[in-house]
């Protein structure tokens, strides 16, 4: 072959390739609303910047007929490139090659960039579109799944690694998002689950659709296996690359820095106003995380989910933090399971990865009921024990109002190595509420009273006066300064410039055995 028709060969190859599963296949992508494997990346990265590799691979499968079916690239496309200009390596399962599914050659592609990834340390995106196990391939495509798994858990806490759902993701397959560090999903186009609606019929009699079943909103407010649910591929997309301007490239680096055009100094009057000076009101915090942090942007990570719990990322003079808070306006703000699992885990997550840890409390304490125990609060609460402690990003808290209890340690506590403790003049730093108090302290007391009601009252407004205020935890240390609410955004940036060469360690150990 002459070299011009070798270079003739090579662009028809490509051509071949590109097409995937063929014309008709991505058309039927397309009339599911769905982009195809490379649009998404073409999507996702800088223009030009993606360069794919393993594009020639083909399977190994001689059963079935299969060896007359072979596709070039088959079932997932791979690569690297640059997203907002900086270093990413990426897999996007392709549908209209045997759905998407796993093979041997599929796996090993994914692990190659997974590889390649870890060893340069640069994020890696995960786009899931796949009908699960290649099934004509039986153990060697579990195989790849377990090769893929091990990778994901050796990555995790080394470098970012997102999973977008963008189609089904059933069976063992759900195992490699749920490793990576956030999972995203597409409404109404992807699915996740176990064992689909089939199996669970059979097994349980149980009739769901797979959308009730495994549907993005399932998974972003009942299971909190999700922690974006997106209306588009675009939208899924256009969050991987916002999400990936909060994190560091791997755990070795600081977070990027941005300019910050948003005064340092302002003041923000309207704090002094948020929390009611009846101490049962509820408030919403958001009104006090957007206002503190630069341009009042505030994205918030698992949203739906648990949302007496508030988790999400900001950044304050440039600088990504990640802010949790309680939500007084659901469950009072108190800590129950769902909650505690989602604080602890995004504690870890942004200190795996140098992203400071701002925490601001309003917590009666933690759930009561027979439920909560019965399911296991003693060790789904004692995560958000473990998460603080262990963490040695910067940390500061802020006390609004209620801190009490278990719970008022466990909110990123001066106990558990926070770095500076601030407080409202509004809270309430004390073993328990004034009425939970005083009917405990004083019951006798109350009991014998000629009017027990009225005597009660004055014993719960002398306790208030006395002990639910933050003085009794400033006159100890405990709180570093109480603070005015307007100048709270200022005095997190100073402390964090204060904190910005902290080092911490905690004892040297094979690994830690957070509660589980
Ligand atoms: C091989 C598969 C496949 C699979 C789909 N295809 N899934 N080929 N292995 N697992 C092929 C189909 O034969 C079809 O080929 C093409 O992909 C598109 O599939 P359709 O069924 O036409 O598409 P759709 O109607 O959109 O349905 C998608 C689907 C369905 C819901 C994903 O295909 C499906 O249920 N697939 C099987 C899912 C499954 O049970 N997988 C195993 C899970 S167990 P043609 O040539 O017609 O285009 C598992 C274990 C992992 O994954 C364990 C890890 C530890």
């Amino acid at each position: 072959m002459a070299a011009e028709d070798k270079i003739e060969d090579l662009k028809k190859r490509n051509t071949e390739a590109e097409l995937g599963g063929g014309q008709k296949r991505i058309d039927a992508q397309h009339a599911k609303g769905k982009m195809t494997a490379r649009e998404r990346i073409d999507y996702l990265f800088d223009k030009g910047s993606f360069q794919e590799i393993d594009k020639f691979v083909i399977h190994r499968c001689q059963d079935f007929g299969m060896d007359k079916k072979k596709i070039p690239g088959d079932g997932v496309v791979t690569g690297y490139g640059t997203i907002n200009g900086r270093d990413a390596f990426i897999f996007s399962q392709d549908f209209t090659v045997f759905g998407g599914s796993l093979s041997e050659t599929v796996g090993q592609k994914i692990c190659k960039v997974m590889d390649l990834a870890l060893k340069n340390g640069a994020p890696v995106i995960g786009l899931n579109d796949s009908g699960g196990a290649r099934i004509q391939e039986g153990v060697m495509s579990l195989g790849g799944y377990g090769e893929i798994f091990k990778r994901n858990v050796w990555s995790s806490g080394v470098i970012p690694q997102i999973s977008v759902i963008m189609g089904p993701c059933a069976g063992g397959a759900v195992y490699s998002p749920a490793l990576t560090d956030l999972v995203i999903m597409v409404k109404k186009r992807s699915n996740m689950f176990i064992t689909g609606p089939q199996v669970i019929k059979a097994v349980t009699s149980e009739e769901v659709t797979p959308e009730e079943l495994g549907g993005a909103m399932t998974h972003n407010t009942k299971s909190g296996v999700a922690h974006f649910a997106e209306d588009s591929d675009q939208a899924a997309l256009d969050r991987v690359k916002e999400l990936l301007g909060y994190f560091p490239q791997n755990y070795r680096e600081k977070p990027p820095q941005l300019e910050c055009a948003d005064d340092t100094e302002r003041r923000e009057v309207s704090l002094n106003d948020v929390v009611p000076s009846n101490p049962r009101l509820p408030y919403d915090m958001r009104d006090i995380i957007r206002p503190v942090l630069d341009n009042k942007e505030f994205l918030e990570v698992q949203e739906h989910f648990a949302m007496n719990m508030i988790t999400g990322f900001g950044r304050l003079n440039g600088s990504p933090v990640g802010i949790i808070a309680n939500q007084p306006r659901i469950l009072a703000g108190c800590l129950d399971i769902n909650a505690s699992v989602k604080c602890s885990r995004f504690v870890r997550m942004c200190d795996s990865f140098n992203i400071p840890l701002i925490t601001f409390v309003d917590v009666p304490g933690y759930l009561p009921g027979v439920n909560q125990e019965f399911g296991g609060i003693i060790k789904h609460g004692a995560k958000i024990l473990f998460a603080y402690s262990e963490a040695t990003v910067p940390k500061i808290t802020v006390v609004t109002r209620k801190a009490y209890g278990g719970a008022y340690i466990a909110m990123s506590g001066k106990h558990l190595a926070a770095d500076i403790n601030y407080a409202y003049p509004t809270a309430e730093i004390a073993v328990m509420g004034p009425e939970g108090a005083c009917n405990i302290v004083f019951r006798k007391e109350i009991e014998d009273a000629r009017d027990p009601e009225a005597t009660r009252q004055k014993l719960i407004e002398e306790y208030r006066e006395n002990f639910a205020n933050p003085y009794k935890a400033a006159e100890v240390g405990y709180i570093d300064e109480v603070i005015f609410p307007e100048e709270t955004r200022p005095k997190l940036i100073r402390a964090l410039l204060m904190l910005r060469n902290k080092k911490a360690s905690i004892p040297k150990r094979r690994h830690s055995n957070i509660p589980l």
